[in-house]
């Protein structure tokens, strides 16, 4: 205990020595820029590419239609997630509907077929897009 105390103590000294000399880097690295979309501002996440579902999507044409926080032509990755639990009938169904493309759950527009995929890969896409619960 006392230990500890004394560190402290030392702690304290040192940076009231330090006085106005406040170190610039630890300031300037805390600053990140925001995206200007004001509904997914605060939440935004992205892409984990060391992932392997994440990885895949990268690869394929995925983030031309869909953003994890964001809705733009596709629903976004986070509602998908929200609407559907991670079951393997949710995740296989899933799955072949980006293998074959279509519409009807999230409005009129259709998601593009990807018939070159292989259903292993769409099942590993589909089970990172339902890790992005809220
Ligand atoms: C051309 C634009 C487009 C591309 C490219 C695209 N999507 Fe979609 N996606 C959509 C649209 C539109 C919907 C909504 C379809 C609907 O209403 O049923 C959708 C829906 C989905 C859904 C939910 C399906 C459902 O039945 O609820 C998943 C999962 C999905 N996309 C994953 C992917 C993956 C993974 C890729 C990349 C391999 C991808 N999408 C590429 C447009 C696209």
């Amino acid at each position: 205990m006392k230990k500890v105390f004394a560190v402290l103590f030392v702690a304290v000294v040192f940076s009231a020595c330090g006085g106005g000399s406040k170190s610039g880097s630890a300031d300037s690295a805390a600053t990140t820029t925001a995206p200007a979309d004001s509904s997914a501002a605060t939440t935004a996440r992205s892409i984990d590419t060391t992932k392997v579902g994440g990885k895949l999507i990268a690869k394929n044409d995925c983030l031309a239609c869909h953003k994890i926080d964001t809705k733009i032509i596709g629903p976004k990755y986070a509602d998908v997630a929200a609407k559907y639990p991670a079951t393997d009938a949710n995740i296989d169904t899933l799955a072949n509907k980006v293998l074959k493309g279509g519409k009807g759950q999230w409005g009129d527009i259709a998601m593009a077929p990807h018939p070159a995929l292989s259903l292993s890969d769409a099942k590993e896409m589909v089970k990172y897009i339902l890790s992005f619960k809220k």
